[in-house]
């Protein structure tokens, strides 16, 4: 397949950044470029997925929406890393806290992901493979939030495949007995298309609410938390 690909317009590898970091939201993608990067160039609004490109502290860096859920994300996933020379993909969300000790606004990084997705079936017969992120990437951004003062936490998510209807009875428990940290829909696919071409990802979240405690937010202080990890991103970007 050649460039422009079905769903990214860039006519030229060289209008996207070899290090992309990728919200789900495509607005939180425009925010980012309006608020953060200099000399912002849009490249890519086919399906509304909007894809800019500019400079952070002189880096040149692209941010782009990934949709939500692993299919619509893999899609985006495969054609920067297939057909428009990227490197890393950095994926920044939100995400559910499963354990007491992980609150609202702390910051999550992947370490591995967990799914009921199928996307493996075909490929490593009954082997569950456990896809992992960039390990200095990860120890980049560890060090980094910590250098920021953040409240970190490093360990496996959940990626699910459904927001709204609950896991099997037991399951939920399991995964938290197990010590899986947090949910959230689209890192597994992430590090899986990651592996596949032999580039490098990480994800990182800020916890946005508790699928064990009662919780109250303020739309302040979901905006701060949002920001810090967005700055964690650019900095290691
Ligand atoms: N489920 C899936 N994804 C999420 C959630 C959740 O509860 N919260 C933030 N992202």
């Amino acid at each position: 397949m050649n460039i422009p690909t079905p769903h990214i317009s860039a006519t030229s590898p060289d209008e996207i950044a070899s290090t992309v970091l990728m919200p789900g939201d495509p607005l939180r993608a425009k925010f980012i470029a309006e608020n953060f990067l200099d000399n912002v160039k849009q490249f890519n609004k086919t399906r509304g997925m909007l894809g800019f490109t500019g400079y952070y502290k002189g880096k040149k860096v692209s941010v782009m929406g990934s949709g939500m859920g692993i299919p619509s994300s893999m899609i985006y996933y495969n054609e920067l890393f297939a057909f428009y020379d990227v490197d890393t993909i950095i994926r920044i969300g939100t995400a559910g806290s499963m354990q007491e000790d992980i609150k609202l606004h702390d910051i999550v990084i992947a370490t591995s992901a967990c799914s009921e997705s199928s996307i493996n079936d075909n490929l490593f017969a009954n082997i569950n493979f456990s896809p992992t992120p960039d390990f200095d990437l990860l120890l980049k951004a560890y060090n980094k939030s910590n250098e920021l003062s953040y409240t970190t936490h490093c360990g496996q998510v959940h990626s699910s495949d459904q927001f709204y209807n609950k896991l099997p009875d037991g399951v939920f428990d399991n995964l938290r007995k197990y010590g899986v940290l947090c949910v959230e829909m689209e890192t597994y696919g992430l590090y899986m298309t990651a592996r596949k071409y032999g580039k490098k990802a990480l994800g990182i979240f800020t916890i946005s609410d508790s699928l064990v405690e009662e919780v109250a937010d303020s739309a302040e202080n979901r905006e701060i938390s949002y920001t810090n990890m967005m700055n964690l991103a650019l900095e290691i970007a």
